[in-house]
């Protein structure tokens, strides 16, 4: 199966969550966009159910199927929020942001009453790092903000690269809030609560991409003999 067949048997598993009146955090990400098709289709059949998209990119896609949209300001408690991931670990600890769209993906998830995330089981990691970590950071003193984070990075027991993100232009990718992106090339790490802490330490940090405590579980999509196996981790209810 391909990856695009797996990030929707994913997103299929996860539509089963959702309920009539439901308040939904969407995603950010190929896979939150399989997830957002398909609720588009059972919105489309009279599913009501109103969204807070975490991204321009959702919002745009949400609003041409007809899925109806709020912010979080009109509604700051959800139901469930449904998003991808680029790492996950046994213990639900995430790397997410490699669509930019960490801060507002953690804003929304950490409003919502559960977090379930969706992926090809592919991005089920031992250990989370492999995956450069996205950090969000203000664009004012960048060479500065750079140093300390990678200070932080080193007292946190990591180490390796941390390098501005570019777009296929060339130019620093903004992300929706008109910050950068910092991608640290980490390879692992062993204590994410720790390399957590100490990035928040550093001024200038407005987000990073670990999402700790945060998922309440996992749908995990395989290839098993060209079928596609969920796996869940965590607890969906
Ligand atoms: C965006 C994210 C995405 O959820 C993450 O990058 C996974 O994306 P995809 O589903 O395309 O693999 O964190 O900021």
């Amino acid at each position: 199966m391909s990856g695009p067949d797996l990030r929707r048997a994913a997103a299929a598993r996860a539509l089963e969550l959702v309920e009539p009146g439901m308040r939904l955090g969407l995603g950010t990400g190929s896979t939150a966009a399989a997830f957002v098709d398909l609720l588009g289709a059972r919105v489309r059949d009279g599913l009501d159910v109103v969204g807070v998209p975490t991204s321009e990119a959702t919002r745009r896609q949400a609003q041409g199927l007809g899925i109806r949209l709020a912010t979080l300001d009109e509604l700051p408690h959800l139901d469930l929020t449904i998003d991808g991931a680029d790492e996950v670990d046994n213990n639900l600890r995430l790397i997410k942001g490699g669509g930019a769209a960490l801060l507002r993906e953690k804003i929304v998830a950490c409003a919502s009453h559960r977090m379930v995330v969706i992926a090809d089981a592919s991005k089920h990691v031992a250990t989370l790092g492999a995956f450069p970590l996205p950090i969000e950071v203000n664009l004012f003193g960048l060479t500065a903000t750079q140093q300390a984070v990678e200070e932080a990075i080193a007292a946190a027991g990591c180490r390796g690269p941390v390098d501005l993100r570019l777009g296929p232009d060339g130019h620093p990718v903004k992300t929706d809030g008109g910050h950068v992106i910092l991608d640290a090339k980490l390879g692992r790490i062993p204590d994410p609560e720790r390399l957590g802490t100490a990035l928040w330490s550093v001024p200038g940090v407005v987000e990073h991409g670990l999402f700790l405590g945060i998922a309440t579980a996992a749908i995990l999509a395989a290839d098993v003999g060209g079928q596609a196996e969920v796996t869940i981790l965590g607890r969906l209810a």
